[in-house]
């Protein structure tokens, strides 16, 4: 069933009330393809008529939306394969993401522990290869399946050809808005191998009195940091990260490491430095900065919130003037990770 005029406030995290000009949800691939038999859209626009939408927690909505957004909401999880070390378990788009990892970590696959309470569906995970203390998405996965919009049939993709990077894959660059990603098949260790690289989370455990590490200790680690300073949606409006953390030349931050020596970064192998963004612009002043409800969190300065009723061109005003700031005082560019529509 296809509705009218629908309020997304609901639907997307940073609560926008934004509306879809049509809106409606499927369960399967086959209701996909029905409701994309759908004629009413509009003829020729400057956005594209359809809109795949999972958790909600990873957009800006700056405008309504005249056309039909489709929230995946294909269920089901189920094992597909097995060798010597590896479990292979496929999940579908719209199994949501934490409950995901808590069936994995009861049933004592490891791999995505270090995952824990991340927002969102399983569909959008490969989207901009979701990652967090010292996990991606791509360490863990073996092959996808979507669906071709117009050319209506189901493609698998395999590692290589999803082309991960940080916070990148294909389905944002060269496939954007062409595949709706139907169910996702990890490749998830049978003996833990535990991935403490990530200095808070050794910290947090032994904060915990941690004495035999395990899968479930390191998500009650993860779990405790991210609760600590990211905002839970439930009561602040937001989309985690607002930028990505930019890459700059070892030159540059050399450069810039005299005239800022408490400045955060860290070298990567491809021989250049990642800059912490959150500590750029906190240096900027924009931490705990509001306007209206529109504000940069005072915990996190790379999140921006919502505090209630700010619309989404305030938000993305207020990003606008802090790549600004950020360009102006330390010559590097902010590229923001959250997807404007
Ligand atoms: P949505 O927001 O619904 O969609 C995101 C994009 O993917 C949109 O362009 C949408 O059109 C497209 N899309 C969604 N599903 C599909 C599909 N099935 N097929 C095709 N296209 C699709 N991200 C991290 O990487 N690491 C973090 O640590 C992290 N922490 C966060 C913390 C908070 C508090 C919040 C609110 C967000 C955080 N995020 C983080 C961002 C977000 O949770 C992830 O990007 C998540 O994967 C988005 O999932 P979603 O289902 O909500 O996607
Ligand atoms: N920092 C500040 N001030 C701030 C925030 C951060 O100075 O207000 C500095 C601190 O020095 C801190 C460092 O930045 O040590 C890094 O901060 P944090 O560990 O919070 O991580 P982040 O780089 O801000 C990234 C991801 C998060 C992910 C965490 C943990 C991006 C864009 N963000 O944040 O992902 O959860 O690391 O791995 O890469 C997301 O993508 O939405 C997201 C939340």
């Amino acid at each position: 069933m296809i509705e009218q005029h629908i309020s997304l406030k609901n639907y997307n995290t940073f609560g926008i009330g934004a509306m879809a000009q049509y809106f409606s949800v499927f369960n399967t691939v086959d209701e996909l393809s029905e409701l994309l038999e759908f004629k009413q859209l509009p003829a020729s626009s400057l956005q594209p008529s359809i809109l795949i939408l999972g958790g909600g927690s990873n957009i800006l909505f700056t405008k309504n939306f005249e056309g039909l957004v489709l929230k995946n909401n294909i269920q089901g999880i189920e094992k597909v394969g097995e060798d010597d070390n590896s479990v292979y378990i496929k999940a579908g788009a719209g199994v949501n993401w934490h409950q995901f990892v808590l069936y994995c970590i009861e049933n004592n696959f490891s791999g995505i522990e270090n995952l824990s309470l991340i927002p969102g569906n399983v569909g959008a995970s490969p989207m901009q290869n979701i990652g967090a203390y010292g996990v991606e998405i791509k360490d863990v996965f073996h092959e996808l399946e979507a669906f071709h919009l117009t050319e209506k049939k189901i493609i698998k993709f395999n590692l290589s050809e999803c082309a991960f990077g940080y916070r990148e894959s294909v389905f944002k660059r060269k496939f954007k808005g062409q595949f709706v990603i139907l169910s996702v098949t990890y490749k998830l260790n049978k003996v833990p191998v535990f991935n403490t690289s990530y200095g808070a989370i050794e910290q947090e455990l032994e904060k915990m009195g941690v004495k035999e590490l395990s899968i479930k200790a390191i998500s009650e680690a993860v779990i405790h940091i991210r609760s600590s300073k990211l905002p839970d949606p439930k009561e602040i409006g937001n989309a985690g990260s607002f930028f990505k953390n930019p890459e700059i030349s070892n030159d540059q931050y050399s450069i810039l490491n005299i005239q800022y020596p408490n400045i955060v970064g860290y070298s990567l192998p491809n021989g250049k430095t990642k800059l912490a963004a959150g500590w750029l612009i906190e240096q900027c002043g924009w931490k705990g900065y509001r306007k209206g409800d529109a504000g940069c969190h005072a915990k996190q300065a790379l999140v921006l919130v919502n505090y209630g009723t700010a619309s989404g061109n305030e938000i993305y005003d207020l990003s606008e003037a802090i790549i600004l700031s950020v360009k102006e005082k330390f010559g590097v560019t902010l590229e923001r990770e959250v997807n404007i529509i």
